[in-house]
């Protein structure tokens, strides 16, 4: 079993855990970046959402009409989960960098808030290409660290803190060159932000109380220029981190 295979399957575990968290969620569950998601696949009739979680942006295309919907995902709990929620949709479990479809077979992907979780972007990158069928559409989004590298590595510290399965969040530049050696086109980039309530970020994945006072202590010490460009607020009391606004990037890609 490569390092790989058991991080997964530690992911799909971690995640199974946690299906109420990500159904019920209103982070995950409405905002203008779904319905931007789901506006880029309006032409869409055969379409796959990867890593759906409870399924919103499955759930969204269906409702659009898309007439196929593909909810796919490594944890078998969430596909579960995102079936059971939202009509018409076939739930599969897969993993995003080995999809166990035909060439050409989609003329919509989609992928919101789990390419973090992703060993090999690259791998899952070339696995749309490869079931995307031409002109189709590639709506992309994820969670994106600052350019600096010093911030980044803090912010996927903390995150890897609050999520073992957390492998690595990237930044937009790092995504673009990536698509930039595939034959898929980058129509459009939104770099935007979303605010985060530590407190539910914490509870989404049931951190445990010692784990929940480390990732507050580092946020409590982190560099000035985090605080700054993450827009830190703080609870009445002045000490305690209420919100902070995470990076994001939304991309419109087409093959
Ligand atoms: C934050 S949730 C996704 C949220 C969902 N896309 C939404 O918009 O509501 C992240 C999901 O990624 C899934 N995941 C993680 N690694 C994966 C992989 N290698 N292949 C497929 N799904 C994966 C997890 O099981 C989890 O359901």
């Amino acid at each position: 079993m490569t390092n790989n295979t058991g991080r997964k399957r530690d992911v799909a575990e971690s995640f199974s855990g946690a299906t109420d968290g990500y159904l019920e969620g209103n982070v995950l569950k409405q905002g203008a970046d779904l319905e931007q998601l789901v506006d880029w696949c309006s032409d869409a009739t055969c379409a796959l959402d990867v890593a759906t979680g409870a399924g919103h942006v499955a759930g969204s295309l269906a409702d659009q009409g898309v007439s196929r919907v593909v909810a796919s995902d490594l944890s078998p709990a969430m596909v579960q989960t995102a079936t059971t929620e939202y009509c018409g949709l076939e739930g599969v479990v897969v993993d995003a960098e080995r999809l166990p479809f035909p060439a050409d077979q989609f003329n919509a992907v989609t992928c919101r808030f789990a390419a973090h979780h992703f060993p090999d972007p690259e791998a899952f990158l070339a696995e749309i290409e490869r079931v995307l069928e031409p002109g189709g559409v590639f709506a992309f989004e994820d969670l994106c660290v600052p350019a600096d590298p010093e911030l980044a590595a803090y912010v996927n510290r903390i995150e890897r803190l609050r999520d073992s399965g957390h492998v690595e969040t990237y930044s937009q530049a790092q995504w673009l060159d990536w698509l930039d050696a595939t034959e898929l086109t980058v129509e459009t980039v939104h770099e935007t932000s979303r605010e985060l309530e530590v407190d539910a970020w914490l509870d989404r994945m049931a951190v445990p109380e010692g784990d929940r006072q480390r990732i507050r202590s580092f946020l409590s010490d982190a560099p000035a220029g985090l605080e700054t460009e993450f827009e830190f607020q703080y609870e009445a009391d002045g000490e305690r981190l209420a919100s902070y606004q995470t990076g994001v990037v939304l991309l419109h890609v087409t093959a």
